[in-house]
């Protein structure tokens, strides 16, 4: 067991983790939100906790503003506790297949359940971790989305993605999400002012770069399986607001029929 030095109580050391939580939180500040998901009266918002750690308990919150209005609480050996109106329209599930997986599943969402969602995981002993879920009113987000490639590989194999930004404006942000016709998920984000990235939430583990190199991003993805496969989308962001997005098409076919990779000639799409 490792012992915490006299001069270090426990307690000053739980604040000290927590300190460093918040302090990665102000990282990328745009971002409030790691999955937007599309409205439906049937939705899932879902958490995964990155390790297998013993958690004590995870609660859920609608964020209103600063305001956090308690949803519901799980709880390993007490069970699952909603709160009213919320036992009239989901359930909170704890997974099958993964202990440190939780699901808010809507079965008679309304237009009222549109907003920012949190789960709250308390870890000892590292303190607490929190995603939130923004639920919007949305066509299919995968309409929104150009291509400028397509990258085709083996499942199994390492993928990266890579963008080369062609303005010439100092880039302050750089992001990577991934994006399902009724989902976005934050993958990477990195503010250059800072040269640190934020800490997704993502719960496949995705490894980008947030260096010097400003003009150039990439993510690498390990170990491939056919679930990866989908739209990515890089966005570089100037102080001034201009931004610059590049969409590629990620296909992981079976290891076996693969003959060759591919990446289709790179495209700018500018906004102006
Ligand atoms: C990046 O970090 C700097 C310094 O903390 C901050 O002023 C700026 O707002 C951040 N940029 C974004 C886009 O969050
Ligand atoms: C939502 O799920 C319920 C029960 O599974 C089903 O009866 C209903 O048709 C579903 N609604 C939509 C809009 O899919
Ligand atoms: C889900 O939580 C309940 C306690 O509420 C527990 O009895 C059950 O074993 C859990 N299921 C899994 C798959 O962890
Ligand atoms: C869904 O909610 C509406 C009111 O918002 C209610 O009239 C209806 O009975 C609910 N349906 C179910 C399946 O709970
Ligand atoms: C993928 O990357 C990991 C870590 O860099 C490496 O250990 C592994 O051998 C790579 N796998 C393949 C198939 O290249
Ligand atoms: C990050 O940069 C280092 C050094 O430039 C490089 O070796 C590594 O492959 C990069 N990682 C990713 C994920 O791009
Ligand atoms: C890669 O993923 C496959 C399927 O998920 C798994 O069986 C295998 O152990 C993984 N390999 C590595 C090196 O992580
Ligand atoms: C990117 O630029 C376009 C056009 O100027 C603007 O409408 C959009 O809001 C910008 N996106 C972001 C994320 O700043």
């Amino acid at each position: 067991m490792h012992q915490l030095p006299k001069q270090f109580p426990e307690m000053d050391y739980l604040t000290f983790l927590l300190a460093i939580l918040h302090v990665h939180k102000a990282l990328c500040e745009e971002i409030f939100w790691d999955t937007a998901v599309k409205f439906a009266e049937n939705m899932t918002l879902e958490c995964v906790y990155p390790s297998m750690n013993s958690f004590t308990q995870i609660e859920w919150f609608k964020i209103h503003g600063v305001q956090k209005k308690f949803i519901g609480i799980f709880h390993p050996t007490h069970g699952v506790v909603l709160r009213e109106p919320y036992d009239k329209r989901l359930h909170l599930l704890n997974s099958t297949t993964a202990p440190n997986k939780v699901i808010l599943s809507f079965y008679n969402a309304s237009e009222a359940d549109v907003g920012t969602y949190s789960c709250l995981f308390n870890v000892f002993p590292r303190g607490s971790w929190e995603k939130k879920i923004r639920v919007v009113q949305s066509d299919s987000f995968e309409t929104a989305a150009p291509l400028n490639c397509h990258v085709v590989s083996e499942s199994g194999k390492n993928v990266t993605l890579t963008f080369q930004l062609q303005a010439d404006w100092p880039v302050q942000q750089v992001t990577w999400e991934k994006i399902q016709s009724h989902q976005i998920d934050l993958l990477a984000c990195c503010n250059l002012s800072q040269g640190r990235s934020y800490t997704s939430k993502y719960p496949r583990q995705i490894l980008s770069n947030c260096s010097q190199d400003s003009r150039r991003s990439s993510i690498l993805i390990l170990n491939t399986t056919a679930s990866d496969s989908g739209l990515y989308r890089c966005r570089f962001t100037a102080h001034s607001g201009e931004n610059e997005t590049f969409v590629a098409k990620l296909t992981i076919i079976d290891g076996k029929w693969a003959t060759n990779v591919f990446q289709g000639q790179k495209q700018k799409k500018v906004n102006h």
